[in-house]
């Protein structure tokens, strides 16, 4: 709630004040060259830096027990320059497979562009040990997966990877600080897009990164140069969304649950993803790990493809949207999203099926979601 904030005097603002500018002053010519000479902190450019955004970073430092944090334009700014920082030409990643699909998109077409490799593991980092060469800078993985919720064990990843002096990143975007705080887990990074719970009402695109500061800083330094920095009014949203992270996500994870079991009893249901059931492949590693089990879930609708057309059709409380997070529950198909245009390998690898639905479940009353589910699968 206060990091970040300066409170003090009579009349000071309680809000954060939005530093709506792209430029600042300099006070004289003398400051300018002391500013070029790294001798001076001033603001002197959005893009480099702004009051505004510094209170978003501190505030996302605090919640993920971090050094230090930085804000970008969106969560795959801040994975794109994390992840430019950290390999050049030549260098090699290695990385979980069930990636969101844009940052696997990252690494199959563009990363390579640049010289950079990228190796895949499935998430029981099985493997991992025999891919790394003289040349693997980074082990990236995400968790809970995008869109089946499998979890990978962060201890055991962060252990991979200090044996090998990797740098540890992973996508707490799911998760968020509240459920799961990879940096004391032994990570060197966390990213985030957070566009999704960190903003929590749909309306910013905005990326994260926290970790130490030393890593923090130089990852800064390459969202500066390829552009990524987050506008402050955005920033100013962003503020507004930590301040009620934490109640909103513990009541969206309670909600979540009960759609899950909900679901899982359900006769058009095939198959429930969702850490925080028994059935779920990897809840007692999500029991250990997390503090609550998020609210995303996916489900397979037993008619496939057209059965979960016609679910998605039929919804009404539950909006048909991409993206996640909000306070508004939100249903997609993840083959005409995030998914869209990969093969039936990259969809199997992933555990996406035709009739998977992902479900975002909001802030809406869960009896008014579930009865939308129910007629909507009637
Ligand atoms: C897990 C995860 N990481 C990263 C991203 C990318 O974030 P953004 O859309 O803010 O660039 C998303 C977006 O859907 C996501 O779900």
């Amino acid at each position: 709630m206060h990091a970040g904030e300066v409170h003090k005097g009579v009349g000071g603002p309680v809000a954060t004040p939005v530093v709506q500018t792209s430029t600042f002053t300099f006070e004289s010519v003398e400051e300018m060259k002391r500013w070029a000479e790294g001798r001076s902190k001033a603001d002197i450019y959005t893009r480099y830096g702004n009051p505004t955004l510094r209170v978003a970073e501190a505030k996302l430092a605090a919640l993920e027990g971090a050094e230090a944090a930085l804000v970008t334009a969106s969560g795959m700014a801040a994975i794109a320059s994390t992840l430019l920082t950290l390999a050049g030409a030549g260098d090699e990643i290695i990385a979980t497979r069930q990636l969101y699909g844009g940052s696997y998109r990252l690494m199959r077409d563009y990363l390579p562009r640049f010289g950079i490799r990228v190796r895949y593991v499935e998430n029981d980092l099985k493997g991992v040990e025999q891919l790394v060469t003289a040349r693997t800078r980074a082990l990236y993985t995400e968790t809970p997966t995008n869109p089946t919720l499998r979890i990978v064990d962060l201890r055991r990843a962060a252990a991979l990877a200090g044996r090998f002096k990797l740098v540890a990143v992973v996508d707490n975007t799911f998760a968020t600080p509240v459920l799961q705080r990879p940096l004391e887990l032994g990570f060197d990074l966390v990213c985030h897009s957070a566009t999704k719970y960190l903003g929590g009402h749909s309306d910013i695109i905005a990326g994260a990164v926290a970790g130490r500061r030393a890593l923090v800083e130089k990852i800064r330094q390459t969202v500066i140069h390829l552009g990524g920095s987050l506008d402050p009014w955005a920033g100013y949203l962003l503020i507004r969304g930590i301040k009620s992270l934490e109640p909103r996500v513990r009541r969206q994870a309670e909600t979540a649950l009960r759609v899950a079991r909900f679901l899982e009893r359900h006769p058009k249901v095939a198959r429930v993803h969702y850490p925080g059931l028994r059935s779920h492949p990897d809840h007692r590693l999500a029991r250990r790990q997390m503090d609550g089990f998020g609210a995303m879930l996916a489900f397979d609708h037993k008619g496939g493809l057209a059965g979960a057309r016609r679910f998605c059709q039929r919804i009404r409380v539950f909006l048909l949207a991409a993206s996640l997070g909000g306070v508004e529950s939100l249903a997609v198909l993840p083959i005409y999203t995030s998914h869209y245009k990969m093969s039936a390998k990259e969809l199997a690898d992933a555990g996406v099926a035709p009739g998977t639905v992902r479900l975002s479940i909001g802030l809406e009353d869960p009896v008014d979601l579930i009865a939308d589910l129910k007629q909507a699968l009637a």
